[in-house]
């Protein structure tokens, strides 16, 4: 028979079979005898009967329950009772009936045009429930997403009559997303496909001369997004280490060391909490207050000097030094002998003005009371009034020299004020000394001084061609309406091991902090996307008892921040990782939605299971098996979980990740010349390629 001829209101029955038991996490059903087997024609046009994964309707007084089909199988039963006439002299022997398991999922409605979809499911079916296969139209339905921004086509699903899949970028970045999945499943395409396809969308959704102001910082530390996302809109803008003179197309990856906290600089010098972490943090305020700006002018040196003289002073007032039990009051004059020194070495550089003069008097209080405390056998105790009148003198002198009030108001060691590394490291070499104990900083100053002078390193995190914390965030945020590009690229292959935890620990911070503020100020969002490829490396799961900063546990905590509370700046993370389990779980519970790409290992099939939000019957069960490019999108951004195709992507769009080509080489067809000597050559310099920082 011509299958045009057939006709399908005939066989219109969608009733598959009926509900058996019913439990919230699974509801068993009776297929019936004449249920299709595999093509099914009782929906109006022939599809295929629902599979493991597929979709199920139970009609209620609520609209319909959907469940996914987790199992399918033949019990042997008691032979099914017939209409009709029955024979008597036959023996009903036990009879094959095929059954299957559902998970319920959610209850979909009907609307004015069509069908809604409500997450959750408040009203289970009873026993004897009617169970119907889904029509196109309510297929399509179920994986159609209708949040109002559900604009961005990632793919198709093929349990759902292949359907088109939507998801609203409101809620898939919004509240983070995790793409995981084992290496070559698809992942970084996924990665790539989610900007490209967002950022496509936007396109079609404004007027031809207008670009998205869409912001996606992409950390990537295997440099496969460089070519990427060529092609669309705007200019990508690429951060990467240079290698050698002549390259184009990218500007030179910064992190400058000003811009780190002082627990990213404990914890790159391994500083030591008792000695070595207090000292660190002084020389770093005395940094953020631009107590050693550089300046030719010996009257701005003197005022500065002078503020720094009046905070000393006041801390060792509060202290009570002056006057306290021994040795402080000795130790209290010593530095007043010094402060002397250094007055009468800036009177040698002055010359005679009205502001001299009082500097001057304060240089001979200051050689009245040390002369007092000189001899053999002196007494080094200060009464509060000569500490009041030292304190008296040294504003006075401060203010002659145009300082005032505001001056010494001080910043926090945590500001991002720049500096320069050099002066820095001197200055800190200089205050253990003054305060005894180079003993314990000289394996720290080593070890800065190495980690600053390294070329590798300090073309990274050098200080000296200044980048101002403004242009800082221009280039890598974006300007106004990403007038410079939406998308920022940062290639971290050629990050030195030593550093790349910080280098992306206070590039994390920084964007945060800063999306943070622009909330502060603006009371708006900024929406901007973080991504993070290999997220294990850098947001990996850390013992908590352990109270060493790790450069990489700052990296995971800097991350758990923003998981934690970017949502209410604006600020998004897409996670893409091949080991959930080595991931911080405080980061993977904090993302609501989850593209699983095949997933293989045990250990990482369970987390996912624990971690994954919906009621997920067996869905799951399948992530062994997904070729590459299925997925299972579930979660927040997905009103029921979908197995999607995801879109293809062309070849040039792909991240750059090709599997070695053993066999090609091997033939000969791709020519390989070694020079190990070279490589050596310029391995082995590294160590002497010390640069000033
Ligand atoms: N959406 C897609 N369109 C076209 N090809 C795809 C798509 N997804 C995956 N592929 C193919 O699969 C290959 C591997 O994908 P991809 O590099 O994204 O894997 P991965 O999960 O990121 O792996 P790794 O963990 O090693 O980084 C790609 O080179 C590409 O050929
Ligand atoms: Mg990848």
């Amino acid at each position: 028979m011509n299958p045009s001829e057939i006709n399908y209101d005939d066989l219109r029955s969608l009733t598959i079979g009926t509900v058996e038991s019913v439990s919230p996490r699974e509801i068993k059903v009776l297929l019936d005898i004449h249920a299709p087997q595999n093509t099914a024609l009782n929906t109006g046009t022939p599809t295929l009967f629902p599979k493991i994964n597929g979709y199920v309707l139970l009609p209620n007084e609520a609209g319909a329950l959907i469940g996914m089909i987790s199992w399918i199988g033949i019990e042997h039963s008691d032979y099914p009772k017939r209409k009709g006439l029955k024979d008597f002299d036959l023996v009903d022997l036990p009879f094959p009936l095929r059954k299957m398991s559902i998970s319920p999922l959610g209850i979909l409605k009907r609307e004015d045009k069509g069908y809604k979809i409500e997450r959750g499911v408040y009203s289970y079916p009873s026993v004897g429930d009617a169970v119907v296969i889904p029509t196109y139209e309510q297929l399509q339905s179920i994986v159609e997403n209708k949040d109002e921004h559900a604009k961005i086509k990632i793919g198709n699903s093929p349990l759902a009559a292949n359907g088109p899949v939507y998801v609203d970028p409101d809620k898939l970045f919004g509240r983070h997303v995790a793409v995981l999945g084992n290496t070559g499943s698809g992942k970084s395409c996924s990665v790539a496909g989610l900007i490209r396809w967002s950022l496509e969308a936007v396109k079609d959704g404004i007027a031809p001369d207008k670009k998205p102001n869409a912001r996606f910082i992409i950390l990537d530390p295997n440099g496969e997004y460089t070519k990427t996302f060529d092609g669309i809109s705007g200019k990508t803008r690429l951060f990467k280490v240079a290698l050698g003179e002549g390259e184009t197309g990218y500007e030179q990856l910064k992190v400058p060391a000003w811009m780190w906290n002082s627990y990213e600089w404990s914890s790159i010098t391994q500083a030591s909490g008792k000695t070595q972490r207090p000292l660190l943090r002084q020389a770093l305020r005395a940094m953020r207050n631009q107590m050693f700006s550089v300046t030719d002018s010996t009257e701005v040196e003197v005022k500065i000097f002078l503020g720094t003289l009046l905070t000393s002073i006041k801390i060792e007032k509060s202290n009570g030094s002056p006057w306290g039990s021994f040795p402080k009051p000795k130790n209290f004059t010593e530095k007043i002998e010094k402060w002397q020194k250094s007055i009468e070495n800036l009177l040698g550089r002055l010359a005679n003005s009205s502001e001299r003069i009082k500097l001057e008097e304060l240089n001979t209080l200051l050689e009245r009371l040390l002369n007092d405390r000189s001899g053999k056998y002196p007494t080094y105790e200060f009464d509060i009034s000569e500490v009041n009148l030292i304190q008296e003198k040294i504003f006075d002198a401060f203010e002659g020299f145009g300082g005032c009030e505001q001056d010494l108001l001080v910043k926090s060691e945590d500001v991002p004020v720049p500096f320069k590394s050099d002066v820095f490291v001197n200055y800190l070499h200089a205050l253990g000394k003054e305060s005894e104990s180079s003993q314990y900083l000289d394996y720290l100053l080593m070890r800065l001084r190495t980690i600053l002078s390294d070329t590798r390193m300090s073309s990274i995190i050098g200080t000296k061609t200044g980048i101002s914390l403004t242009d800082w965030l221009e280039k890598y945020v974006g300007k106004n309406k990403a007038e410079n590009g939406e998308i920022a690229v940062v290639d971290l292959s050629l990050v030195p091991p030593d550093i790349i935890h910080i280098v992306v620990a206070v590039m994390a911070r920084i964007i945060f902090e800063a999306i943070q503020r622009y909330k502060r100020k603006t009371s708006k969002l900024l929406p901007t996307v973080l991504v993070m490829e290999e997220a294990h490396n850098f947001i990996s799961r850390y013992n908590t008892d352990n109270e060493e900063f790790s450069p990489s546990r700052l990296c995971s905590q800097s991350f758990e921040k923003i998981a934690k509370e970017g949502r209410k700046f604006g600020l998004g993370l897409l996670l893409s990782s091949q080991r959930p389990s080595e991931l911080s779980p405080t980061v993977l519970s904090q993302c609501n939605t989850f593209l699983l790409h095949r997933l293989v290992n045990d250990r990482d099939q369970e987390l996912v299971k624990r971690f994954v939000p919906d009621n997920l019957g067996s869905i799951l069960n399948e992530l062994p098996v997904l070729p590459t490019k299925k997925a299972i999108l579930l979660g927040w951004a997905a009103p029921v979980p979908i197995l999607v195709d995801m879109n293809e992507l062309k070849k040039e769009h792909r991240p750059d990740s090709k599997d070695p080509d053993f066999w090609d080489v091997w033939t000969g067809k791709e020519e390989r010349t070694i020079n190990w000597k070279e490589i050596v050559d310029e391995w082995q310099e590294e160590g002497d390629n010390v640069d000033n920082c």
